[in-house]
């Protein structure tokens, strides 16, 4: 396995796809680890999206359902700081489903509010290891329908956690500077720290519901953090670090300080009930168990009997980052390490990093580790078996606080969009965010407001389909129509000549069966052509299944790692 030591610095000049869904599954694009651009995907239909292009480093089968939702967020040079959804079935493995303009999104993934599944991120400003932001949550036709700020610290609310409870409250973080007296780590009697400060919101009233700050609970003695050049005002010591609260099913909530290398067990009253890690550890932590600089801490089952962890480490004895599945007893007081996850590749996060369990309700589920800072997530079988090895930017020039696989159906509001290359007679659709489109069907009329004709059809292949009209009898117009799963008719998009868009009129002639499952090779009789339109169908169904513009030919991997193993304090 060959290691590459990396320079952390400035993305050059950016290397642009210009291809739809171009998935490479080789080292052509990332294989040199170097910083100097990041590559990202343009399409006809919609230039607005410019996702980063994926690189599959490794597939099998046995991939558990659902879709990936990385937040990107790059280098203000990298051009990626949007939040991404992505499609990993074999069909279409690697190809973008659905991107907004919320620039350098955290924590974004689904979840439920008010009863129904929502996308939930933070947007704002990245500062030194934390942000200033707000919140968001989009629903399934991606309208905003709450937008929201930690209560009493307009402007401070944090990037790093926003889990909705069953109750529709918001757990979220603020750091605010504070006076604490440093000289337990040899600074000022008249010192500042950061205040780590979680608070519970009702969505709804805006209400604070709970809130804690460390400082008053954690001893500043406890940090594993070196002072350095931080202590003043205006660069506060970030002693605590807070990075990942929960609350589990009794009430308690679960809190994450990354420079205590613990995790803490907060009571309703605010009490510590307990640390797990770090200088004060009421637990004994087998040493295999051992983490450092963590993000990410989750129960897994109701009955707080396995944990989960990303521990970016290293620790002297781990020089990797990796997540970790524990068997926690908290009458006894142990943890044990039941397995840990890595792509068998020694990268190592700095910072950031998830790791999730797919089906908490069985042993029998699938893994996903997020590396963070660096731009790689792993699927694992049960059995912790590598499923899935991919990459989504250049090492150090794009990174994704955490990654998720979630079940997520995208209804948009907004119309599915059209590209007509007249001259290459191929008409090129999308529907940012739509996940329940089949294929498309095209059809065509010599105006606007003329009797629209069936052309052909092409299955979805990812984000933007291209459509094949050669052979087929074209009006100066075209339009595309979304057939759903079903056969169903889902939404039209605007008409166009190649060179504008139009709102079309006019009649329909659909001369056939839309909701047969053999539409696609289904003869176009409203062509006037029918010889032709079969033709014309079949070809553009040989098309889709070749139009996606992936590599398969898989070159020899070699994993580009970061080999720079330092204490990690951001
Ligand atoms: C994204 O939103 C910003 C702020 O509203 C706007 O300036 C920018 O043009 C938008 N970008 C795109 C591609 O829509
Ligand atoms: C999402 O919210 C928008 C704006 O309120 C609304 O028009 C749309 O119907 C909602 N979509 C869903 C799926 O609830
Ligand atoms: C937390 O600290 C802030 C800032 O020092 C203070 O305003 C607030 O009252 C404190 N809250 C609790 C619950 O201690
Ligand atoms: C930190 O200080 C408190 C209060 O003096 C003390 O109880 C605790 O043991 C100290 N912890 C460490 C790790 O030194
Ligand atoms: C907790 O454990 C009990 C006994 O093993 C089991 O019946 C129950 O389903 C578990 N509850 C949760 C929420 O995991
Ligand atoms: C682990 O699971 C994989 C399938 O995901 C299987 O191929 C492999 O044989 C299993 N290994 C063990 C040791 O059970
Ligand atoms: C279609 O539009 C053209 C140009 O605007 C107009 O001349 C014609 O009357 C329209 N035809 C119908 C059937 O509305
Ligand atoms: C269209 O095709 C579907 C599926 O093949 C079939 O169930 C339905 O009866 C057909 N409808 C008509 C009007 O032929």
């Amino acid at each position: 396995m060959g290691v590459k030591t990396l320079v952390l610095g400035a993305v050059a000049a950016l290397r642009c796809v210009s291809a739809q869904d171009s998935v490479s599954f080789d080292l052509d694009t990332y294989g040199e680890g170097d910083a100097s651009g990041t590559p990202y995907q343009t399409f006809r239909s919609n230039a607005d999206a410019k996702p980063p292009q994926l690189q599959i480093n490794k597939h099998e089968t046995g991939l558990a359902d659902g879709l990936v939702f990385i937040g990107v967020d790059g280098a203000p040079t990298s051009g990626q700081n949007w939040p991404t959804i992505w499609d990993f079935s074999p069909d279409r493995l690697g190809t973008l489903v659905w991107t907004g303009n919320y620039t350098e999104p955290f924590d974004f993934r689904t979840q439920t509010y008010r009863g129904e599944p929502v996308l939930t991120f933070w947007s704002g400003e990245l500062l030194d290891g934390y942000g200033h932001g707000s919140y968001y949550i989009l629903n399934q036709s991606y309208a905003e329908i709450a937008h929201f700020s930690a209560v009493g610290y307009e402007g401070l609310s944090d990037l790093h956690e926003f889990t909705i409870t069953p109750d529709d409250t918001a757990l979220v973080i603020v750091y605010t500077p504070k006076q604490a007296d440093l000289s337990d780590v040899g600074g000022d009697q008249d010192g500042w720290i950061f205040e780590c400060i979680f608070q519970e919101i009702g969505i709804d009233s805006g209400k604070l519901v709970f809130e804690w700050n460390a400082s008053t609970h954690v001893g500043i003695n406890e940090t594993v953090n070196e002072l350095g050049d931080a202590g003043s005002e205006g660069s506060p010591f970030d002693y605590f670090h807070m990075n990942s609260v929960l609350k589990d099913a009794d009430g308690d909530y679960l809190v994450s300080g990354r420079v205590m290398d613990a995790v803490f067990k907060v009571s309703r009253s605010g009490d510590i009930i307990w640390r797990l890690g770090g200088k004060q550890s009421d637990f004994d932590v087998a040493d295999d168990a051992v983490f450092a600089f963590q993000h990410d801490a989750r129960w897994v089952d109701g009955n707080q009997t396995r944990m989960t962890i990303f521990d970016n480490g290293p620790t002297a004895a781990v020089g990797y980052s990796r997540g970790l599945l524990f068997d926690v007893d908290q009458h006894a007081k142990t943890v044990r390490l039941i397995r840990e996850f890595h792509n068998g590749a020694k990268t190592f996060a700095k910072f950031e990093g998830s790791l999730q369990v797919l089906d908490p309700s069985s042993s029998n589920t699938n893994y996903l580790l997020g590396y963070g800072n660096q731009p790689f997530l792993a699927e694992f079988s049960p059995n912790g078996t590598l499923l899935l090895d991919a990459q989504f930017g250049a090492t150090n020039a794009v990174n994704g606080y955490r990654t998720y696989k979630l079940p997520w159906t995208g209804k948009p509001t907004a119309r599915p969009d059209i590209h007509l290359d007249a001259d290459a007679r191929t008409a090129y659709v999308s529907w940012n965010g739509a996940t329940e489109v089949r294929r498309w069907d095209v059809y065509s009329a010599d105006a606007t407001n003329g009797t629209w004709r069936y052309a052909a059809s092409a299955k979805r292949t990812g984000f933007e389909t291209s459509v094949d009209l050669g052979g087929v009898r074209l009006g100066g117009y075209v339009r595309a129509r979304a057939v759903g799963e079903r056969g169903d008719a889902l939404r039209w998009s605007r008409a166009t000549d190649g060179k504008g868009m139009f709102d079309a009129e006019g009649d329909v002639d659909e001369g056939r069966n839309i909701t047969s499952s053999s539409a696609v090779s289904t003869t176009a009789k409203a062509t006037g052509s029918s010889a032709a339109g079969s033709k014309a169908t079949v070809a553009a169904s040989a098309s889709a299944a070749s139009g996606l513009a992936v590599r398969i030919g898989r070159g020899v991997v070699e994993k580009v790692v970061v080999a720079v193993v330092a204490v990690a304090l951001v």
